[in-house]
Protein backbone atom coordinates (compact mmCIF):
# COMPACT_ATOMS: atom_id res chain seq x y z
CA UNK A 1 0.00 0.00 0.00
CA UNK A 2 1.03 3.64 -0.46
CA UNK A 3 1.83 5.53 2.19
CA UNK A 4 -0.37 8.49 3.55
CA UNK A 5 1.08 11.50 1.46
CA UNK A 6 -0.24 14.76 3.75
CA UNK A 7 1.15 16.30 6.96
CA UNK A 8 1.08 13.82 9.37
CA UNK A 9 2.52 15.29 12.86
CA UNK A 10 3.35 12.76 15.21
CA UNK A 11 1.91 13.69 18.67
CA UNK A 12 4.36 10.94 20.02
CA UNK A 13 7.36 11.51 18.09
CA UNK A 14 9.65 10.47 20.72
CA UNK A 15 8.19 6.96 21.00
CA UNK A 16 8.90 3.89 19.45
CA UNK A 17 8.32 0.47 19.94
CA UNK A 18 8.68 -0.43 23.50
CA UNK A 19 12.33 -1.88 24.82
CA UNK A 20 10.58 -5.21 25.89
CA UNK A 21 8.99 -6.02 22.23
CA UNK A 22 12.51 -5.59 20.48
CA UNK A 23 14.80 -7.29 22.81
CA UNK A 24 12.21 -10.14 22.62
CA UNK A 25 12.37 -9.78 19.21
CA UNK A 26 16.35 -9.94 18.65
CA UNK A 27 16.27 -12.92 21.24
CA UNK A 28 14.04 -14.71 19.12
CA UNK A 29 16.08 -14.15 16.18
CA UNK A 30 18.63 -15.85 17.74
CA UNK A 31 16.98 -18.50 19.66
CA UNK A 32 18.06 -17.01 22.81
CA UNK A 33 17.28 -17.66 26.44
CA UNK A 34 14.57 -14.92 26.43
CA UNK A 35 14.85 -13.34 30.38
CA UNK A 36 14.53 -9.84 29.08
CA UNK A 37 9.96 -9.75 28.53
CA UNK A 38 8.64 -9.94 32.29
CA UNK A 39 6.03 -12.94 31.45
CA UNK A 40 5.77 -16.31 33.05
CA UNK A 41 6.80 -19.28 30.87
CA UNK A 42 4.27 -21.76 33.34
CA UNK A 43 1.02 -22.26 32.50
CA UNK A 44 -2.15 -20.76 33.98
CA UNK A 45 -3.93 -23.17 36.75
CA UNK A 46 -6.62 -25.52 35.12
CA UNK A 47 -8.68 -24.76 37.81
CA UNK A 48 -9.37 -21.00 36.31
CA UNK A 49 -8.96 -22.06 32.77
CA UNK A 50 -11.88 -24.49 33.75
CA UNK A 51 -13.95 -21.41 35.35
CA UNK A 52 -13.81 -19.39 32.49
CA UNK A 53 -14.80 -22.18 30.23
CA UNK A 54 -17.77 -22.80 32.31
CA UNK A 55 -18.93 -19.26 32.26
CA UNK A 56 -18.26 -18.71 28.67
CA UNK A 57 -20.68 -22.32 28.27
CA UNK A 58 -23.18 -20.54 30.63
CA UNK A 59 -23.55 -17.63 28.15
CA UNK A 60 -22.08 -14.84 29.91
CA UNK A 61 -20.27 -13.46 26.98
CA UNK A 62 -21.99 -10.22 26.42
CA UNK A 63 -20.81 -6.87 27.92
CA UNK A 64 -20.24 -6.46 31.40
CA UNK A 65 -21.30 -3.63 32.82
CA UNK A 66 -18.98 -0.38 32.36
CA UNK A 67 -17.14 -0.51 36.37
CA UNK A 68 -17.07 -4.30 36.16
CA UNK A 69 -19.51 -7.33 37.21
CA UNK A 70 -20.76 -6.60 40.62
CA UNK A 71 -19.57 -10.45 41.80
CA UNK A 72 -15.57 -9.62 41.03
CA UNK A 73 -15.79 -6.02 42.26
CA UNK A 74 -17.19 -7.03 45.52
CA UNK A 75 -14.61 -10.01 45.42
CA UNK A 76 -12.37 -7.67 45.20
CA UNK A 77 -13.42 -5.32 48.24
CA UNK A 78 -13.48 -8.27 50.23
CA UNK A 79 -9.83 -9.00 49.52
CA UNK A 80 -8.52 -5.81 50.42
CA UNK A 81 -10.42 -5.64 53.33
CA UNK A 82 -8.57 -8.47 54.41
CA UNK A 83 -5.26 -8.01 52.74
CA UNK A 84 -5.04 -4.21 54.34
CA UNK A 85 -7.92 -3.70 56.73
CA UNK A 86 -9.82 -1.12 54.70
CA UNK A 87 -13.13 -1.24 53.22
CA UNK A 88 -13.98 0.46 50.06
CA UNK A 89 -17.44 0.48 48.35
CA UNK A 90 -17.71 -2.19 45.88
CA UNK A 91 -20.19 -0.18 43.61
CA UNK A 92 -18.66 3.31 43.72
CA UNK A 93 -14.55 2.70 44.22
CA UNK A 94 -13.67 -0.10 42.81
CA UNK A 95 -13.37 -0.78 38.57
CA UNK A 96 -11.91 -3.53 36.56
CA UNK A 97 -9.36 -2.72 33.64
CA UNK A 98 -7.85 -4.06 30.44
CA UNK A 99 -5.19 -4.78 32.51
CA UNK A 100 -2.97 -2.29 35.01
CA UNK A 101 -1.49 -0.38 31.84
CA UNK A 102 -5.15 0.43 30.72
CA UNK A 103 -5.87 1.77 34.28
CA UNK A 104 -2.86 4.04 34.29
CA UNK A 105 -3.76 5.52 30.81
CA UNK A 106 -6.79 6.60 32.23
CA UNK A 107 -5.98 7.60 35.45
CA UNK A 108 -4.02 9.97 33.90
CA UNK A 109 -5.99 11.23 31.55
CA UNK A 110 -8.04 11.62 33.37
CA UNK A 111 -6.85 13.82 35.77
CA UNK A 112 -3.30 15.47 33.96
CA UNK A 113 -3.83 18.45 31.51
CA UNK A 114 -2.09 21.09 29.85
CA UNK A 115 0.91 22.01 31.93
CA UNK A 116 0.39 20.18 34.88
CA UNK A 117 3.36 19.02 36.53
CA UNK A 118 3.81 14.53 37.45
CA UNK A 119 6.65 13.20 39.59
CA UNK A 120 7.63 9.76 38.26
CA UNK A 121 10.62 7.75 39.97
CA UNK A 122 13.44 6.77 37.59
CA UNK A 123 14.09 4.06 36.41
CA UNK A 124 10.67 4.26 35.84
CA UNK A 125 7.86 1.49 34.56
CA UNK A 126 7.85 2.61 30.38
CA UNK A 127 4.22 4.03 30.47
CA UNK A 128 3.97 6.91 32.65
CA UNK A 129 6.03 9.48 30.74
CA UNK A 130 4.11 8.71 27.15
CA UNK A 131 0.66 8.66 29.08
CA UNK A 132 1.69 11.90 30.97
CA UNK A 133 3.04 13.51 27.56
CA UNK A 134 0.25 12.63 26.11
CA UNK A 135 -2.03 14.16 28.28
CA UNK A 136 -0.15 18.06 27.61
CA UNK A 137 1.20 17.27 31.08
CA UNK A 138 4.85 18.18 32.56
CA UNK A 139 6.95 15.01 33.61
CA UNK A 140 9.35 16.09 36.86
CA UNK A 141 11.71 12.82 37.24
CA UNK A 142 12.89 11.98 40.51
CA UNK A 143 15.79 10.03 41.03
CA UNK A 144 15.60 6.41 43.25
CA UNK A 145 19.31 6.72 44.52
CA UNK A 146 21.58 3.79 43.96
CA UNK A 147 23.29 1.33 45.39
CA UNK A 148 19.46 0.05 47.00
CA UNK A 149 17.15 2.16 44.72
CA UNK A 150 15.80 4.24 47.60
CA UNK A 151 14.00 7.30 47.47
CA UNK A 152 15.18 10.56 48.83
CA UNK A 153 12.44 12.27 49.97
CA UNK A 154 13.74 15.88 50.68
CA UNK A 155 14.86 15.77 47.00
CA UNK A 156 10.65 14.91 45.99
CA UNK A 157 9.64 17.93 48.29
CA UNK A 158 11.49 20.31 46.41
CA UNK A 159 10.35 19.22 43.04
CA UNK A 160 6.67 19.81 44.25
CA UNK A 161 5.26 22.86 42.67
CA UNK A 162 1.92 24.55 42.59
CA UNK A 163 1.17 22.59 39.18
CA UNK A 164 2.51 19.30 40.62
CA UNK A 165 -0.86 17.14 40.22
CA UNK A 166 0.09 13.93 40.60
CA UNK A 167 2.82 11.40 41.56
CA UNK A 168 3.36 8.15 40.88
CA UNK A 169 5.02 5.19 42.73
CA UNK A 170 5.00 1.95 42.39
CA UNK A 171 5.74 -0.84 44.74
CA UNK A 172 7.30 -3.77 44.52
CA UNK A 173 9.28 -1.84 41.59
CA UNK A 174 9.75 -2.72 38.38
CA UNK A 175 12.35 -2.85 37.23
CA UNK A 176 14.51 -3.00 40.21
CA UNK A 177 13.10 -5.14 42.35
CA UNK A 178 12.96 -2.56 45.55
CA UNK A 179 9.70 -1.89 47.66
CA UNK A 180 8.77 1.08 49.47
CA UNK A 181 8.43 0.54 53.15
CA UNK A 182 5.54 2.10 56.28
CA UNK A 183 8.68 5.03 56.66
CA UNK A 184 8.68 6.03 52.97
CA UNK A 185 4.51 5.86 52.51
CA UNK A 186 4.27 8.09 56.04
CA UNK A 187 6.73 10.43 54.23
CA UNK A 188 4.98 10.86 51.24
CA UNK A 189 1.80 11.49 53.47
CA UNK A 190 3.31 14.51 55.16
CA UNK A 191 5.13 15.79 51.98
CA UNK A 192 1.79 16.31 50.45
CA UNK A 193 -0.51 16.69 53.27
CA UNK A 194 -2.60 20.36 52.50
CA UNK A 195 -1.84 20.27 48.87
CA UNK A 196 -4.46 18.97 46.08
CA UNK A 197 -2.05 16.45 45.04
CA UNK A 198 -2.93 12.85 43.68
CA UNK A 199 -1.34 9.78 44.07
CA UNK A 200 -0.93 6.95 41.40
CA UNK A 201 -0.10 3.69 43.38
CA UNK A 202 1.29 1.20 41.00
CA UNK A 203 1.17 -2.40 43.10
CA UNK A 204 1.28 -4.96 39.76
CA UNK A 205 3.24 -7.00 41.75
CA UNK A 206 1.29 -6.92 45.22
CA UNK A 207 2.29 -10.24 46.33
CA UNK A 208 5.29 -11.01 44.74
CA UNK A 209 7.18 -10.05 48.03
CA UNK A 210 10.30 -11.94 49.57
CA UNK A 211 12.05 -12.10 53.03
CA UNK A 212 9.20 -11.71 55.11
CA UNK A 213 8.34 -8.35 53.99
CA UNK A 214 5.14 -6.97 53.67
CA UNK A 215 3.38 -5.01 50.97
CA UNK A 216 2.88 -1.26 51.83
CA UNK A 217 0.25 -0.85 49.69
CA UNK A 218 -1.08 3.12 49.67
CA UNK A 219 -4.66 2.12 51.15
CA UNK A 220 -3.49 1.19 54.24
CA UNK A 221 -1.89 4.81 54.94
CA UNK A 222 -4.91 7.53 56.08
CA UNK A 223 -3.02 10.25 54.78
CA UNK A 224 -2.94 8.84 51.59
CA UNK A 225 -5.73 6.51 50.57
CA UNK A 226 -8.44 9.80 49.96
CA UNK A 227 -6.58 10.92 47.15
CA UNK A 228 -4.72 7.78 45.90
CA UNK A 229 -5.78 5.64 42.95
CA UNK A 230 -4.43 2.04 43.39
CA UNK A 231 -3.67 0.05 39.96
CA UNK A 232 -3.22 -4.06 40.43
CA UNK A 233 -2.77 -6.80 37.66
CA UNK A 234 -4.69 -10.28 37.76
CA UNK A 235 -1.79 -10.98 35.02
CA UNK A 236 0.77 -10.78 37.23
CA UNK A 237 -0.94 -12.76 39.56
CA UNK A 238 -2.20 -15.32 38.04
CA UNK A 239 0.65 -15.69 35.67
CA UNK A 240 -2.06 -14.63 32.65
CA UNK A 241 -0.66 -11.09 31.55
CA UNK A 242 -1.93 -12.30 27.84
CA UNK A 243 -5.19 -12.00 30.02
CA UNK A 244 -4.97 -8.10 30.25
CA UNK A 245 -7.18 -8.06 33.68
CA UNK A 246 -6.63 -5.91 36.35
CA UNK A 247 -8.41 -3.45 38.47
CA UNK A 248 -8.17 0.50 40.70
CA UNK A 249 -9.47 1.40 43.30
CA UNK A 250 -9.87 5.43 44.64
CA UNK A 251 -12.10 7.59 46.57
CA UNK A 252 -15.76 7.89 44.96
CA UNK A 253 -15.11 11.69 43.26
CA UNK A 254 -11.60 10.33 41.28
CA UNK A 255 -13.46 7.14 40.30
CA UNK A 256 -16.46 9.09 38.88
CA UNK A 257 -13.51 10.95 36.89
CA UNK A 258 -11.43 7.73 35.84
CA UNK A 259 -14.66 6.17 34.79
CA UNK A 260 -15.87 8.76 32.47
CA UNK A 261 -12.23 8.28 30.53
CA UNK A 262 -12.15 4.21 30.98
CA UNK A 263 -15.86 3.93 28.88
CA UNK A 264 -14.57 5.84 26.03
CA UNK A 265 -11.38 3.55 26.09
CA UNK A 266 -12.59 -0.27 26.45
CA UNK A 267 -16.22 0.91 28.04
CA UNK A 268 -15.75 -2.27 29.66
CA UNK A 269 -13.47 -6.00 29.83
CA UNK A 270 -13.77 -9.38 29.20
CA UNK A 271 -16.94 -10.63 30.82
CA UNK A 272 -16.54 -14.54 31.88
CA UNK A 273 -12.87 -13.97 33.06
CA UNK A 274 -14.37 -11.33 35.48
CA UNK A 275 -16.54 -13.93 36.88
CA UNK A 276 -13.63 -17.19 36.76
CA UNK A 277 -11.46 -14.69 38.62
CA UNK A 278 -14.60 -13.75 41.31
CA UNK A 279 -13.94 -17.13 41.91
CA UNK A 280 -10.76 -17.75 42.46
CA UNK A 281 -10.28 -14.62 44.37
CA UNK A 282 -12.23 -16.51 47.48
CA UNK A 283 -9.49 -18.92 48.23
CA UNK A 284 -6.64 -17.12 49.80
CA UNK A 285 -4.20 -20.20 48.57
CA UNK A 286 -4.90 -18.83 45.36
CA UNK A 287 -2.47 -15.85 45.86
CA UNK A 288 -1.15 -15.71 49.11
CA UNK A 289 1.62 -18.25 48.44
CA UNK A 290 3.09 -16.63 45.33
CA UNK A 291 5.49 -14.47 47.32
CA UNK A 292 7.16 -17.82 48.73
CA UNK A 293 6.68 -19.28 44.92
CA UNK A 294 8.21 -16.59 43.34
CA UNK A 295 11.49 -16.09 46.24
CA UNK A 296 12.28 -19.82 45.20
CA UNK A 297 12.52 -19.29 41.85
CA UNK A 298 14.91 -15.95 42.76
CA UNK A 299 16.45 -18.28 45.08
CA UNK A 300 17.53 -20.93 42.44
CA UNK A 301 18.67 -18.26 39.86
CA UNK A 302 20.89 -16.18 42.29
CA UNK A 303 22.38 -19.35 43.57
CA UNK A 304 22.80 -20.72 40.46
CA UNK A 305 24.91 -17.71 39.21
CA UNK A 306 26.92 -16.96 42.54
CA UNK A 307 30.08 -18.37 41.08
CA UNK A 308 29.34 -15.86 37.63
CA UNK A 309 30.77 -12.96 37.38
CA UNK A 310 27.92 -10.50 37.64
CA UNK A 311 27.13 -9.05 40.54
CA UNK A 312 23.56 -8.99 42.67
CA UNK A 313 21.65 -5.82 43.29
CA UNK A 314 19.28 -7.26 46.03
CA UNK A 315 15.58 -7.84 44.50
CA UNK A 316 12.76 -7.82 47.51
CA UNK A 317 10.18 -8.33 45.19
CA UNK A 318 8.30 -8.68 41.41
CA UNK A 319 10.00 -11.36 39.48
CA UNK A 320 12.75 -9.11 38.42
CA UNK A 321 16.77 -9.59 39.38
CA UNK A 322 19.30 -6.49 38.67
CA UNK A 323 23.09 -7.84 37.74
CA UNK A 324 25.62 -5.72 37.75
CA UNK A 325 28.20 -6.65 34.83
CA UNK A 326 30.80 -3.42 35.89
CA UNK A 327 33.79 -6.60 36.54
CA UNK A 328 33.05 -8.07 33.23
CA UNK A 329 32.76 -5.10 30.81
CA UNK A 330 33.01 -1.31 30.25
CA UNK A 331 30.32 -1.47 27.50
CA UNK A 332 27.16 0.64 27.74
CA UNK A 333 24.03 -1.17 28.57
CA UNK A 334 22.53 -1.44 25.49
CA UNK A 335 25.52 -2.74 23.77
CA UNK A 336 26.27 -5.58 26.21
CA UNK A 337 22.51 -6.78 26.28
CA UNK A 338 22.53 -6.65 22.37
CA UNK A 339 26.21 -8.55 22.43
CA UNK A 340 24.79 -10.90 25.50
CA UNK A 341 21.74 -12.05 22.67
CA UNK A 342 24.05 -12.52 20.02
CA UNK A 343 27.44 -13.77 21.38
CA UNK A 344 25.79 -15.71 23.88
CA UNK A 345 22.07 -16.60 24.07
CA UNK A 346 20.52 -14.90 26.56
CA UNK A 347 18.46 -12.09 26.51
CA UNK A 348 17.92 -9.06 28.99
CA UNK A 349 16.98 -5.56 29.53
CA UNK A 350 19.46 -2.42 30.11
CA UNK A 351 18.41 -0.69 33.36
CA UNK A 352 19.50 2.78 31.29
CA UNK A 353 15.72 2.04 28.97
CA UNK A 354 13.92 2.71 32.36
CA UNK A 355 15.84 6.12 32.43
CA UNK A 356 14.59 9.35 29.93
CA UNK A 357 18.37 10.53 29.72
CA UNK A 358 19.58 6.82 29.57
CA UNK A 359 21.45 6.92 32.60
CA UNK A 360 23.77 3.99 32.79
CA UNK A 361 24.56 1.98 35.88
CA UNK A 362 25.95 -1.03 34.42
CA UNK A 363 23.20 -3.13 35.42
CA UNK A 364 20.70 -5.49 33.51
CA UNK A 365 17.10 -6.77 34.25
CA UNK A 366 16.77 -10.58 33.86
CA UNK A 367 13.04 -11.87 34.49
CA UNK A 368 13.35 -15.17 37.20
CA UNK A 369 9.61 -15.86 36.08
CA UNK A 370 10.76 -19.08 34.67
CA UNK A 371 10.59 -22.87 34.15
CA UNK A 372 13.50 -24.29 36.48
CA UNK A 373 14.72 -25.25 33.04
CA UNK A 374 14.61 -22.07 31.44
CA UNK A 375 16.69 -21.07 34.98
CA UNK A 376 19.00 -23.78 34.40
CA UNK A 377 20.22 -22.83 30.73
CA UNK A 378 20.08 -19.16 32.17
CA UNK A 379 22.53 -20.07 34.59
CA UNK A 380 24.84 -22.11 32.44
CA UNK A 381 25.26 -18.92 30.24
CA UNK A 382 25.44 -16.48 32.86
CA UNK A 383 28.20 -18.30 34.72
CA UNK A 384 30.56 -18.53 31.21
CA UNK A 385 30.18 -14.91 30.69
C1 LIG B 1 5.14 -1.66 37.03
C2 LIG B 1 4.12 -2.16 36.06
N1 LIG B 1 2.96 -1.51 35.95
C3 LIG B 1 2.02 -1.91 35.09
C4 LIG B 1 2.21 -3.00 34.28
C5 LIG B 1 1.13 -3.42 33.31
O1 LIG B 1 0.36 -4.46 33.79
P1 LIG B 1 -0.75 -5.16 32.86
O2 LIG B 1 -0.08 -6.26 32.13
O3 LIG B 1 -1.79 -5.64 33.83
O4 LIG B 1 -1.28 -4.11 31.94
C6 LIG B 1 3.41 -3.71 34.36
C7 LIG B 1 3.65 -4.87 33.46
O5 LIG B 1 4.76 -5.25 33.22
C8 LIG B 1 4.39 -3.28 35.27
O6 LIG B 1 5.56 -3.93 35.38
Amino acid sequence: MKKFEGNLVSKMPGVGTSIFAVMSQIANEHNAVNLSQGFPDFPVSEKLIDRIHHYMKEGLNQYAPMPGTPILRKQITKTVKELHGVEYDWDKEVNIVAGATEGIYAIISAIVKDEDEVIIFEPAYDSYSPCIELNGGIVKHAQLRLPDYHIDWEKVSRLITNRTKLIIINTPHNPTGSILNEGDMKRLGEIIKGTDILVLSDEVYEHIIFDGHQHQSACRFPELINRTFVVGSFGKTFHATGWKMGFVLAPENLMAEFRKVHQFVVFTVNTPIQYAIADYLKNKKNYIGLGKFYEKKRNYFLKGISKSRFKIVPSYGTYFQLLDYSEISDEKEMDITIRLIKEYGIASVPVSSFYHNEEESKRLRFCFAKEKETLDKAIEILCKI
